[in-house]
């Protein structure tokens, strides 16, 4: 038994609060192939789609995979118009841009060719084009209203061009609310992607740099969808409908989870290393959706929590080799900053499962005691932060402690994932956390 569940708060709590008994798996449909890209013309014809808008950025607007579709659309004589002004890291206004570049014609279908910053764009643009509303109405609780997507909404086929957010498959929207400072997001089955085409000649011209942050990004998914607050621990629903999409751990989403995470142990570092390497992207691109899979039913927990706080407060940090002219804090490194500290603190509530992650990214754990399985998992990712040039800590990216009561205040509101932290916590231990996170090794 372990402590937290000792405590008299947590034996009241399971008293009084009927739990769940039940959960949903709700899959997304993807297909994996070298060069399936140029499938897409043909897909939309069969469809029966004649107009598409293509959202991109701009620096992938002149790279092969956004060459490769349209070529497809020409040759399948299916219309487009293209969006190429989709923003790294989008924010509240960059979407309200997509959305009425979506709103602006009679398009029957969307496309996303990019990375989880275009993807989660082109979900919101459908969103708000067919269901035009007041723009906090469908965003998570408590900054919106979250307001379910009243109905079905248009074909968006989701094209990813890194191996990173699994934003391919998941129903989810994430941004950064300027106002706010924060980032937060839509969270809805209807926005999944109609299909996932996953390429692996999207990923040859990723730079290192995006390559190591986006697969971090997955290697933190794996780890928190396999380590929340079990399904059956959250309160029980009053009605089926209302049985959140992030439902905390559970049997098929753990095999997903931990498949991923085999996946990132033996071909991240490749992958980054050496972008001709085959075998590594295809890999990675593969555990990117399978992660997402997992944790688009499980869910996530403190440090992508924490993680929207951190990138909602940059200041002027740049990361090294992205292709951004904006300042940013890279999502996978917001995430990855911050989970050695995490793990440290949740692992007492699930010993067992944070020393299977650690053992499975290559840690030793013969013999190892369950009291330290928080410090081992850390550790093994600490090992990979170092080799894969990631900074050393939050101070590195420019904060300080004075920075923590705003970076503790960033993260309460983010109820959807905290909510799901395995062990209870309170504003003190984030501030634990956040100081634990300024420095990594
Ligand atoms: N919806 C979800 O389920 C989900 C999950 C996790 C993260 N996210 C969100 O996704 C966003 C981050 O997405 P990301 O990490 O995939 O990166 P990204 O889309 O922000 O792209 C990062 C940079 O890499 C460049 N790039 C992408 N693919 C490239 C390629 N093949 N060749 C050359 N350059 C390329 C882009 O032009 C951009 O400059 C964040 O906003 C994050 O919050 C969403």
């Amino acid at each position: 038994m372990t402590q937290w569940l000792n405590d008299p708060i947590t034996q009241w709590y399971n008293k009084t609060v009927a739990h769940d008994y039940a959960f949903e798996m709700a899959t997304a449909a993807v297909r994996f192939g070298f060069g399936v890209t140029r499938e897409v013309g043909a897909e939309l014809a069969d469809l029966g789609k004649q107009y598409a808008l293509v959202f991109t950025d701009a620096n992938l607007r002149s790279l092969p995979p956004v060459a490769t579709v349209l070529e497809s659309l020409e040759e399948h004589r299916i219309r487009y118009s293209t969006f190429d002004r989709v923003r790294v890291e989008p924010t509240d206004e960059s979407f309200r841009e997509a959305i009425s570049a979506a709103q602006a014609d009679n398009f029957d279908c969307f496309l996303a060719v990019g990375g989880g910053s275009t993807i989660d764009t082109a979900k919101a643009a459908n969103l708000y084009s067919c269901y035009p509303a007041d723009f906090l109405d469908y965003v998570n609780p408590p900054i919106g209203k979250g307001k379910p997507v009243p109905g079905p909404l248009k074909t968006l086929l989701a094209i990813p061009t890194t191996a990173g957010t699994g934003s391919e498959t998941t129903g989810v929207t994430i941004f950064d609310f300027v106002r706010m400072h924060a980032k937060t997001g839509i969270a809805h089955r209807r926005l999944k992607p109609t299909l996932g085409l996953l390429d692996p000649e999207n990923t040859r011209t990723l730079p290192p740099a995006v390559a190591a942050s986006t697969g971090l990004d997955v290697l933190s998914h794996a780890v928190e969808s396999y380590t929340t607050l079990p399904f059956d621990k959250r309160p029980l629903p009053e009605r089926p409908i209302l049985r959140p999409a992030y439902q905390g751990s559970n049997p098929i989403s753990d095999v997903w989870s931990l498949e991923a995470l085999r996946l990132v142990a033996t071909y991240l570092h490749r992958a980054v290393a050496d972008p001709s390497d085959d075998e590594a992207r295809a890999s990675m691109l593969l555990a990117a959706s399978y992660a997402g899979i997992g944790f688009g039913n499980a869910g996530l927990h403190l440090p992508h929590g924490m993680s929207y706080a951190v990138s909602g407060l940059v200041r002027d940090y740049k990361a090294p080799g992205y292709p951004v002219g904006h300042p940013l804090v890279p999502h996978g490194i917001s995430v990855i900053l911050n989970a050695p500290a995490v793990f440290r603190f949740t692992s007492s509530a699930r010993p067992e499962r944070h020393l299977k992650a650690a053992e499975i990214l290559g840690a030793k754990v013969n013999g190892a005691r369950l009291e330290d399985a928080g410090k081992i998992l850390a550790d093994k990712i600490i090992e990979f932060m170092q080799d894969l040039h990631i900074p050393n800590g939050l101070r590195e990216l420019g904060y300080q402690s004075s920075d923590i009561p705003a970076l503790v205040e960033g993260t309460l509101p983010q109820h959807r994932v905290t909510k799901l932290s395995p062990r209870p916590f309170g504003p003190e231990d984030l501030a634990k956390i956040f100081s634990d996170a300024m420095v990594a090794w």
